[in-house]
């Protein structure tokens, strides 16, 4: 399987994804990772392990590429790395319905929720304070809409009475980087399967 990882930050996720294919455990070729900050620790680590970077930076230098310019940036780069597979592991910017509806393969997203519960941001903390009992992690399908495409896969936790929204940040963490490798694991082996999208110019299944 061919995937295209998409990163803003640390890359700890996509960090488990090399780790895991250099280690034979996983069935899959990451072809090219896009980052769209260029402070971002998750392009050292894709360096490191000699796959392709392209960073479209939103926030070089004064200048502020804008949502259209690193759409169209990153749309020739994953036509040309051709991808069965576009995880988006710590992806901080959001895309336009063009250019999810018009992706070369489809898109999943990890997510710091149980979702539907707590789509978008400061998740861990939102959980405290509604006093919650659980909370964990989702992958989903990315639809144009926030956070709300159809949810493949999650990990769940008890939350302690001392947790902290800083700690219950690592605790989910720690459930991400088991979830991502194994959904991944069930898409390369056909146990869960994507359609993408009919009216998808170049659609595929797998
Ligand atoms: C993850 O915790 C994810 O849920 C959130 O951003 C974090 C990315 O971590 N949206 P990393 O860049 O994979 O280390």
């Amino acid at each position: 399987l061919r995937v295209a990882v998409l990163v803003s930050g640390s890359g700890s996720n996509l960090q488990v994804l090399i780790d895991a294919m250099q280690a034979g455990a996983l069935p899959i070729e990451i072809v090219g990772v896009i980052s769209n900050r260029d402070d971002a620790y998750a392009i050292t680590r894709a360096n490191a392990a000699s796959i392709p970077v392209a960073v479209l930076s939103h926030v070089a230098s004064g200048k502020r590429m804008g949502i259209k310019t690193f759409e169209r940036h990153a749309s020739e780069q994953l036509q040309a790395w051709q991808p069965d597979l576009i995880v988006l592991a710590g992806f901080m910017r959001v895309l336009s319905a063009s250019f999810i509806n018009n992706s070369p393969a489809p898109m999943i997203n990890l997510h710091p929720s149980l979702l539907p519960a707590y789509k978008g941001l400061d998740t861990h903390k939102r959980v405290i304070q509604a006093g919650e009992y659980h909370h964990g992690c989702s992958i989903h399908v990315v639809t144009a809409e926030l956070d709300a495409g159809a949810v493949l896969t999650q990990a769940v936790l008890s939350l302690d009475q001392k947790d902290t929204a800083e700690n219950l940040q690592k605790r989910v963490q720690k459930l991400e980087h088991q979830l991502l490798p194994w959904t991944v694991l069930l898409l390369a082996k056909g146990v869960l399967s994507l359609n993408h999208g009919e009216s998808n110019s170049q659609a595929s299944t797998f």
